[in-house]
């Protein structure tokens, strides 16, 4: 395998780390937040080169590089994998790791100690987790342990079974005064930031308008402070159904067959490796090597 240098190493030098306190700072400035997801060591190399400002390893990664259908089977060993991995790719993005289904609804000491595991096990900065309602005193209570919090509300994929599926979210007066509780709630409860998935721009304009804590949208329209992108849908990787707020900026998944695809022919008629690509030997220890073996 070759390394080859950044491609845009000037860049990556002049950035300093993104802390918490800048996600606060971006907003009041109104300078747009960029998160991106990763699940891996190169995934967050190239966030890291790209520039953005916080990398979320989501539990989508249960779908886009564990092949599960749905992100309700990932666990936390999976997740705290793929967070070292990231950890270890990344010097100046926030780093926030995924909660997932199952680790942390129980009870607030439960929660703690799942999102625990994801700052000392895998270097996290903070935690994910979804919803209103429990999740909000959940969210309280990792908080009150010291350790920073995002929420995420509107189209909550670990529920969507209880929300009629992957569907939008807030699109009639009742449902929306629902998410409108939920945003104040875990604002209350100190979350550094929500993510809104899937839900009217016209309810996030609504929703801004009544909490100051950053947000960063999915799929809910140019009113928040930032945008995410699971990293798969935005580079054409993953191969299965993308919603209708993703847009994909590159066309990786069939650069990646095409160049496997080359591989395996060029190996099955006899093309690689060529004289480049070995190792020599010195004709005289070749010889050497004839005589020991007799
Ligand atoms: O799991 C994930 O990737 C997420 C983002 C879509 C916000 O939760």
């Amino acid at each position: 395998m070759s390394v080859r240098p950044s491609t845009d190493t000037v860049r990556r030098a002049a950035r300093k780390p993104f802390g918490l306190a800048d996600v606060a700072v971006k907003k009041a400035n109104g300078e747009p937040i960029v998160m991106v997801t990763a699940y891996d060591f190169p995934s967050a190399q190239i966030a890291e080169e790209a520039g953005v400002d916080i990398v979320l390893v989501g539990d989508s990664g249960a779908m886009t590089v564990l092949g599960y259908p749905s992100t309700v089977p990932a666990t936390v060993d999976e997740m705290l994998m793929l967070c070292s991995a990231v950890r270890r790719g990344l010097t100046t993005p926030l780093l926030v790791g995924d909660l997932p289904f199952g680790s942390y609804e129980v009870s607030d000491e439960q929660a703690i100690r799942t999102a625990q595991r994801f700052i000392k096990e895998a270097g996290c900065d903070g935690v994910k987790l979804e919803r209103g309602g429990t999740s909000v005193q959940r969210a309280k209570a990792i908080i009150d342990a010291g350790i920073p919090v995002m929420g995420h509300i509107g189209l909550t994929p670990q529920t969507a079974t209880a929300l009629g599926g992957y569907k939008s979210q807030g699109r009639d007066a009742s449902r929306a005064l629902e998410l409108i509780k939920d945003a104040e709630g875990l604002a209350g409860a100190g979350c550094f930031s929500i993510v809104f998935e899937a839900i009217p721009s016209r309810l996030s304009e609504v929703i801004m308008e009544r909490v100051d804590v950053p947000v960063i949208g999915i799929g809910a329209g140019p009113s928040t402070d930032g945008q995410v992108l699971v990293f798969h849908d935005l580079l054409g990787i993953y191969a299965g159904h993308a919603a209708k707020f993703v847009k994909q900026y590159a066309q990786i998944r069939n650069a990646m067959i095409d160049g496997v695809a080359a591989y395996t022919d060029e190996v099955r008629a006899g093309q690689y490796p060529q004289p480049e690509h070995e190792y020599t030997m010195r004709a005289e220890e070749v010889t050497k090597l004839r005589e020991l073996l007799g």
